[in-house]
């Protein structure tokens, strides 16, 4: 099948089995890259569960686990598979690349296509980690834990109550200017108010009660290291976008993750001891373009702004840049790597590795820009072409090497 993307609304109906494959394929061999000649340090993971791994930073979280450091990597994360007539979901695609590329490279990987927020795939997962801990010969204790989900809904295991989240602001209605990525139209987008109910669904959803059980019911089941980490991902951003995102629905439930962090930390040191190496963070990353960033208002023109500026200084990464930075400049460096009370963090204990888009003169040049940008000008003064391209290539269009015009098997 001649397959070509279908866009609407900042939003992409399908994928290319190839192209996603050879997505996989780049970011693998960039981040064997960006781990030559790295020295390692004494701890490094052998053992991750990527809870979320298909896309985005879920996806370089565990290639850079597998393919930097040699981990064996079990990924959770729910997917469409292909059927006879149409493409699977781009993640679909990936985790089969990540599987053989893993297989190829003689490291030992197992992916689930389930719902991470039932009980039972809890149960699965655990049962998996021994699995494949036992066919690589190590002992089935989790090093580090990634915690990268981005959904719609969540059904509580507790009560069988489905949740819907929600990225609304909270109080008042919100406009912000936007792009389509593929006309350059700009237009403003405005959201209602969330109700309270939808607050706190969206805490439900994106919140860290999930997280939470994850690591307890791991822990339960004696399946962590003594020296395990565990990271969730959140998002603050400029103050531009905090109506919609920091202090809307998305942000209570980013500050609902940071709550779970301080108690899963509380758990493991009545667990193990006030001396246990065992820790969880909050990573705060960088604005990227995946599936979940693109359909909030204001981001989208926002990080086309954000690019250039970032790309014009030197400064620009993709989430396996994100990812790697976050292993080798702060949870594995030598110090953090022995001792988790080292990792650099910010004055409320979080990872930041969103400092490069945070910096003063990348803020004043990004906002400035983002003055200046009409519909004439959009296409060469922003990085539209780069924003339009990351979406693309998230779902194997656009990808450098691949023939468009050639047949395509679904591999279903
Ligand atoms: N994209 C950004 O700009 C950005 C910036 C900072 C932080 N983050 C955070 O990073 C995390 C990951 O975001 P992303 O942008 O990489 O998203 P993404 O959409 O690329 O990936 C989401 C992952 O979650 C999985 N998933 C969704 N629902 C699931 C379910 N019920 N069961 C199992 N798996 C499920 C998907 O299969 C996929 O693997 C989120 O917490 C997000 O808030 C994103």
């Amino acid at each position: 099948m001649i397959i070509k993307p279908m866009i609407r609304n900042n939003i992409c109906i399908n994928s290319h089995p190839i192209g996603c494959e050879s997505g996989v394929k780049r970011q693998i061999a960039r981040v064997k890259k960006l781990f030559l000649n790295k020295q390692k340090p004494e701890h490094t993971p052998t053992l991750a569960l990527i809870i979320g791994c298909s896309t985005g930073y879920g996806l370089a979280s565990r290639i850079a686990a597998a393919f930097g450091y040699g981990a064996v990597t079990i990924g959770l994360s729910l997917e469409k598979p292909a059927s006879e007539t149409k493409p699977g979901t781009p993640g679909f695609y990936n985790n089969r690349a990540f599987d053989t590329q893993a297989a190829e490279a003689g490291l030992v990987s197992f992916t689930m296509n389930r719902d991470a927020f039932a009980r039972e795939t809890k149960t699965r997962a655990i049962q998996s980690v021994r699995e494949s801990a036992a066919k690589a010969g190590i002992p089935p204790r989790l090093d580090l834990v990634i915690y990268s989900l981005a959904s719609p809904v969540r059904t509580d295991p507790a009560t069988g109550v489905m949740y819907k989240s929600a990225i609304k602001p909270i109080g008042a209605p919100y406009s912000g200017k936007t792009v389509d990525m593929m006309t350059g139209k700009l237009f403003t987008a405005s959201v209602e108010s969330a109700t309270e109910e939808e607050t706190a669904a969206t805490v439900k959803v994106m919140g860290g009660e999930d997280w939470e059980l994850w690591m307890d019911a791991l822990e339960n089941e004696d399946m962590l290291s003594p020296s395990a980490r565990t990271v969730a991902y959140t998002y603050i951003g400029p103050e531009l976008s905090w109506a919609i995102y920091k202090n809307g629905t998305i942000g209570m439930a980013k500050q609902d993750l940071e709550r779970a962090c301080t108690a899963i930390n509380r758990r493991f040191r009545e667990k193990n001891g006030a001396d246990t190496k065992k820790r969880a963070f909050v990573s705060v990353n960088k604005a990227l373009v995946t599936r979940a960033s693109v359909v909030i208002p204001i981001i989208p023109f926002y990080v086309s702004c954000l690019f250039k500026v970032m790309k014009d200084k030197g400064l620009h990464e993709d989430c396996i840049g994100q990812i790697v930075r976050l292993y080798q400049e702060r949870l594995y460096t030598p110090e953090a790597a022995a001792d988790p009370d080292k990792t650099p963090v910010d004055e409320a204990g979080r990872i930041r590795i969103d400092d490069l888009e945070m910096r003063d003169d990348v803020q004043a040049e990004t906002l400035a820009l983002m003055d200046t940008i009409t519909e004439e000008n959009v296409w060469s003064k922003s990085d539209i072409v780069g924003f339009k391209h990351d979406f693309l290539e998230a779902h194997g269009f656009d990808v450098e090497g691949v023939d468009y015009d050639v047949d395509a098997p679904l591999m279903i």
